[in-house]
């Protein structure tokens, strides 16, 4: 038997997979904060960053198929590992369930399938931007100008797209889950590498809270300051415009500036 069949079929080598690869997901998540809250500065800051990005696809491409790798290795693993847990012990304790296993499984099950669905909607709103679903418009219509290019005006979409009110909603109901799924998820993944002793299981999961808290508040903000017009509601105006007539951005800058995307 290869290595990757021996840990793919026991329990142990799951475990190692699930946990590796939410580390490795919750590095993914911290890079997309840091860059997401550059909408607390300049327009021109995230745009910049959002246009680096978006002028790299193999980069780009090749993350995202890596995402994809560990989304699947994380989820095939979680539920693999949560039916055989189940089958291991059908009949409940009694008074309830044993506490830190399967409620706090089912609710990870749980989370994980909301952020599952949650990612699928995100991806559509700003990644595909189907203007079908987030309420305002066509977001691929928004355009600025930057060092003379025009580019998609990330930043006015993020301000459009959380001036709605149910999708604000949705992505901080989301972050709510994502909050409760790291919040166990990281201490678990210590736990599965075996770095569970009585001296330093307190601090994993001090640090468990403390980063998962700090994720929480960082993405949330994003929608809540956008909604409640604390962000970029001047900017929202003139990119509106641009959605009802989609040409009027174009004169004042296609002289100077080349089409990109
Ligand atoms: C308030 C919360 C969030 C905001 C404002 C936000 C913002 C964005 C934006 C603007 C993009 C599109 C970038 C572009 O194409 O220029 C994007 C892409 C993406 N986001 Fe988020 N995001 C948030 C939360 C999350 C979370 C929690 C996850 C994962 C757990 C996530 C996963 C992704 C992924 C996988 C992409 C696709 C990257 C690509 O392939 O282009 N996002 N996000």
């Amino acid at each position: 038997m290869s290595i990757v069949s021996v840990i793919f079929k026991s329990s142990i080598g799951k475990k190692y997979v699930m946990a590796g690869t939410g580390a490795l997901l919750f590095l993914f998540v911290i890079g997309h904060l840091v860059g997401n809250l550059q909408v607390f500065g300049p327009p021109e800051l995230i745009n910049t960053y959002a246009h680096f990005l978006q002028s790299k696809p193999a980069m780009v491409w090749g993350a995202r198929i890596g995402l994809l790798v560990l989304v699947v290795l994380h989820v095939t693993t979680a539920v693999q590992l949560s039916i055989a847990n189940k089958a291991a012990r059908p009949v409940t304790y009694s008074g309830g369930e044993a506490y830190g296993s399967a409620w706090q499984s089912r609710y990870m099950l749980m989370s994980g399938i909301v952020i599952a669905a949650f990612i699928v909607y995100h991806l559509a709103h700003f990644t595909a931007r189907l203007p079908a679903i987030n309420g305002v418009g066509d977001f691929t219509k928004i355009k600025t100008v930057l060092h003379g290019e025009i580019v998609p005006d990330v930043y006015a979409m993020m301000v459009l797209g959380f001036q709605v009110w149910w999708v604000a909603l949705f992505y901080i109901v989301a972050q709510a889950l994502l909050f409760i799924h790291l919040g166990h998820g990281i201490a678990s993944a210590f736990q599965s590498f075996g770095l569970r002793d009585h001296v330093w299981w307190p601090r994993i999961q001090f640090l468990a809270k403390g980063a998962s808290i700090a994720i929480f508040i960082g993405y949330a903000l994003i929608p809540i300051s956008i909604y409640m017009r604390v962000v970029g509601s001047d900017y929202a105006g003139k990119a509106a415009a641009q959605l009802k007539d989609s040409a009027s951005v174009q004169p004042a800058v296609a002289t100077q500036g080349k089409e990109t995307h």
